[in-house]
């Protein structure tokens, strides 16, 4: 069903996330019939442009970007509700402008008294533009209409910068109004990993530590720090990518079966799992946990700079650009079954996935054969780039001698569904409109996912790294990362 009627406010509408990832994310839900007719985007930011000019900036962007064959005449129906708003978001009079063209808008395209602003601004400016909304009247909803607010990543750099970000947005706006975004969760096969674990009678009894050796985690990107330095210099990867995306594919693969698919009752499961993650002691740190950092390389055939030789990056950095870990869920379902986790840029292959090994076979029948042979059954659930699930178990390879390999089924979204021109941003733009928060994190889930990796900061911060860089592009990371499975017998399964 179509989102309600609405104005969209997006805060840093200049920004790349807007071209690339939202106003294409628009267009497909106004293909697809799921926008409302009455609907509106006011773009706000500092830099001098006006509305002609932001439409413009837009239109070539969405020319650009779209995956697939512009329809001109939906485009045009959807540029001529956009609209911008120029000015300093600390700015207490922006505020009063900004609600003055809201209503305007609305009472020209006959739009109802609902709102939802996007903030992708700087991540400085969440609390006080959420204080300015407040100030200004625009976040108390109006009887029978909404105001919500949809926050960007990163949520905080910390636990206490995270508790003191929802303390002051909650001053402001009741929970049910804040949609932090992840955009892990809008992609089709995130989604589907409840889909595939709740939908289907056979893989639910054997998901738990009798039948599950080890689950790996893997988010490898080929891509360096880019023109990001500057804010990456800052987060590193662990904060980039660990307490956000990959604790979703965590929580999602090793939840409990919620008792429906209503947002609390998902969301309370998913923080129960990354409260059931053992925070890992200063020993654990050191032996648990690996980080690295890029030095110069190649990359897809192509010689690519270290990382350090990159823009904004301090010349003797110490931020890690990969880390791996080693991490024990204390709960009935897991004990004992340890979950991998890695993450880096400057890999040698894009590729997000989640690796279920299952235990070997009781009984060794087949004498003469390598233990690695038998460990033969693994799940891949595909996200990145491409979509989809394998199955690998053992067969007998043809033959007068009795000899394993291991073989795959697959199954490949593409093949079965065909190829989708998907942001990823439409269905969580789409639930904020109809007013659904099951794929967004609440504050306690935030939290929770912080608290986890606090201690490793903490460590981490006190103890710099003596090695950097110590690992070169297009490799799968410092020898540490491989350590960690070696030691416990095991290894990372490597996507060819
Ligand atoms: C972002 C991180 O949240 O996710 C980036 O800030 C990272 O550093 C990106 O590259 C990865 O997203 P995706 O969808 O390409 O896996």
């Amino acid at each position: 069903h179509t989102g309600d009627s609405c104005v969209m406010v997006i805060f840093g509408a200049t920004g790349d996330l807007t071209k690339r990832k939202l106003v294409p994310a628009l267009y497909n839900l106004a293909k697809a019939g799921l926008l409302a007719k009455k609907f509106a985007v006011i773009g706000a930011a500092f830099d001098d442009m006006d509305t002609e000019g932001f439409r413009r900036h837009l239109s070539d962007a969405i020319h650009e970007f779209a995956a697939i064959e512009l329809d001109d005449a939906l485009w045009t129906g959807l540029e001529e509700r956009i609209f911008f708003a120029q000015g300093d978001f600390r700015d207490a009079d922006y505020y009063r402008r900004l609600k003055d063209l809201c209503e305007r808008v609305r009472g020209e395209l006959g739009i109802e008294d609902n709102h939802f602003y996007y903030l992708a601004t700087a991540p400085a400016f969440f609390g006080e533009i959420v204080q300015q909304l407040g100030r200004a009247g625009m976040a108390q909803e109006p009887a029978g209409h909404w105001r919500r607010v949809i926050i960007e990543k990163p949520f905080g750099r910390d636990l206490d910068s995270a508790r003191a970000l929802n303390a002051d947005i909650r001053q402001v706006l009741h929970e049910r109004q804040i949609y932090r975004i992840d955009h892990y969760l809008g992609k089709e096969t995130v989604q589907n990993i409840m889909v595939f674990r709740f939908a289907n009678s056979i893989f639910e009894p054997i998901w738990n530590r009798r039948y599950i050796d080890h689950v790996q985690i893997t988010a490898a990107e080929t891509v360096g720090v880019e023109r990001r330095g500057g804010y990456y210099e800052n987060a590193g990867c662990m904060r980039d990518m660990v307490p956000n995306h990959l604790f979703q594919l965590l929580s999602l693969t090793a939840m409990e079966p919620p008792i429906s698919f209503e947002a609390d009752a998902v969301r309370d499961e998913q923080t129960k799992v990354l409260r059931a993650i053992q925070a890992p002691t200063p020993e654990e740190v050191l032996s648990r946990m690996a980080r690295g950092q890029y030095r110069e390389g190649s990359v897809d055939g192509e010689p690519v700079p270290a990382y350090r030789a990159e823009p904004n990056v301090a010349p003797d950095s110490h931020t890690e650009t990969f880390v791996a870990l080693k991490l024990n869920l204390d709960n009935w379902r897991w004990a004992g079954v340890p979950f991998y986790l890695r993450t880096g840029k400057r890999m040698p292959k894009r590729v997000t996935e989640i690796a279920i090994q299952f235990r070997r076979a009781p009984l060794v029948l087949f004498r003469n054969t390598q233990i690695e042979q038998l460990q033969t059954n693994r799940l891949v659930i595909h996200l990145q780039p491409n979509e989809g699930i394998s199955l690998q178990f053992g067969a007998k390879v043809p033959g007068p001698v009795m000899k394993l390999g291991a073989v795959k089924m697959d199954f490949d979204y593409e093949d079965y569904f065909g190829t989708s021109s998907s942001t990823g941003y439409e269905r969580l733009l789409h639930d904020c409109m109809t007013g659904d928060a099951t794929l967004f994190q609440r504050a306690d889930m935030v939290e929770a996912g912080w608290s986890v990796i606090q201690p490793i900061l903490d460590v981490w911060k006190a103890l710099p790294p003596r090695a950097f860089p110590n690992y070169a592009a297009g490799s799968w990371g410092p020898k540490e990362a491989d350590e960690l499975l070696e030691e416990d017998g095991r290894h990372w399964a490597n996507p060819l």
